[in-house]
């Protein structure tokens, strides 16, 4: 009689899990509110929601965008990087945090990941660093924060600007300081699926006014401060939010913070949970991680000692009623866009030289994109019991692993 759900035996967790996303009387007045004001345009919503998310982060200034995404190119271009420059980024992430780069004429260069933090590691960033280097872009992969006090120190020393990736980290804290500012500047996203949404949506927070106002430039069509309407100073474009989006982030905002918390204290009665469980490498958090504000909670599977793979062992999972994803499963320098970009440097125009990617190795990247799976923040906002479930269902998975070695 086989155990595992997968193969017909009893399901282990019966829990509703919360969707996403979550809203109420909040968002509903507030869209009504500005559908009725009539001014919808970019406006006082905007606004206060930039300032109150840049306290939120304990950053002075806050620009929005209409992604994570074109936050970032925005920053980029605040920042001066162009053609050719160089800007290490890691492998194991979302497109965007290359793709942006690509856009703005310049070169991603990959730096492996740390194995117990998923994040860039600040030892193969020292490596890759040439002459024509400009910028670093860690990840806060998870709401895991990079390691901000080497990051620093590195770029201080190179002269480096360094741009945090946080479009998973709302809410994170480095030693008290939320993430976004660490560095010189920071993004995020409130894409549909992210902790805080707008269904689409971004932001840049920075404690610099010059960054903020450059950032601000490009957003609004290369408008400046104190400029007439019709006077352009830079190529920028049109990457407005919404007076609907404002106010639906500003009502999610209101719960931002116990959602946060929540995430945190559930996360860590998983990490407790799953410690002695053989089969799985848990992530335990830095201490000077003060907060982690979780988008996701990953575990990473000891493929030797399971003998299977971990999409299949995430698809056990999730057939035990606790929803589970691989993730990202290459690096991000093995999609074709990396592969096409190699073998055709025409599309590549402002560069001296051709960087192949075919080239690239991130072993510890590439180590984890095969045994790494993702549980998502919906989850962790159940509670305290279901962590319990959680926890069992991957014990069960794992005591029955031989059913999936077998297949
Ligand atoms: C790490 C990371 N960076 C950047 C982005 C881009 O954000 P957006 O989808 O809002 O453009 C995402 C979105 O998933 C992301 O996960």
């Amino acid at each position: 009689m086989p155990n595992l759900a997968l193969h017909g035996g009893e399901k282990s967790c019966h829990i509703a899990w919360p969707t996403w996303p979550i809203w109420d009387d909040h968002e509903r007045q507030g869209l009504l509110d500005v559908l009725e004001s009539g001014k919808w345009w970019y406006g006082d919503r905007v606004k206060e929601f930039e300032e109150k998310f840049a306290g939120f982060q304990n950053a002075l200034y806050g620009v929005t965008a209409t992604s994570g995404t074109t936050a970032l190119e925005a920053a980029l271009v605040a920042l001066g990087i162009s053609h050719g420059d160089e800007v290490i980024v890691p492998p194991y992430t979302f497109v965007a945090t290359a793709s942006a780069v690509i856009r703005v004429g310049a070169i991603p260069i990959f730096a492996d990941i740390q194995p117990h933090t998923l994040c860039i590691d600040p030892d193969d960033v020292i490596r890759k660093i040439t002459p024509r280097t400009k910028a670093i872009i860690p990840v806060h992969l998870a709401g895991y924060v990079s390691d901000m006090d080497r990051l620093n120190e590195i770029a201080a020393t190179h002269h480096l600007a360094l741009i945090e990736d946080a479009c998973h980290s709302w809410g994170s804290q480095w030693k008290g300081k939320g993430t976004g500012a660490i560095g010189a500047c920071g993004v995020f996203s409130f894409q549909a699926s992210k902790n805080i949404t707008s269904a689409e949506g971004g932001i840049i927070l920075t404690d610099s006014e010059q960054i903020a106002d450059d950032c601000r430039s490009y957003t609004n069509v290369g408008r400046r401060k104190g400029g007439a309407w019709y006077q352009h100073f830079n190529t920028g474009s049109n990457l407005r939010l919404t007076e609907f989006q404002a106010a639906l982030l500003l009502a999610q905002l209101t719960r931002l913070e116990e959602h946060t918390l929540r995430r945190q204290a559930n996360a860590d009665l998983i990490t407790q949970g799953l410690r002695g469980i053989p089969g799985i490498i848990p992530i335990e958090n830095d201490p000077r991680i003060t907060r982690r504000g979780y988008h996701l909670y990953c575990i990473r599977l000891d493929l030797n000692a399971i003998g299977t793979t971990r999409t299949r062992f995430a698809e056990a999972l999730t057939a035990e009623g606790v929803p589970a994803t691989p993730g990202y499963t290459i690096p991000l320098y093995k999609n074709p866009l990396f592969e096409r970009m190699s073998s055709d440097p025409t599309s590549i125009p402002y560069w001296g030289d051709r960087v192949d990617y075919r080239q690239a190795s991130c072993p510890v990247c590439e180590q984890v994109c095969a045994d790494t799976f993702w549980l998502f923040h919906t989850l962790l906002l159940a509670d305290a019991p279901a962590m319990t479930a959680v926890v069992d269902a991957i014990r069960k998975v794992c005591e029955n692993v031989s059913e999936l070695q077998s297949e």
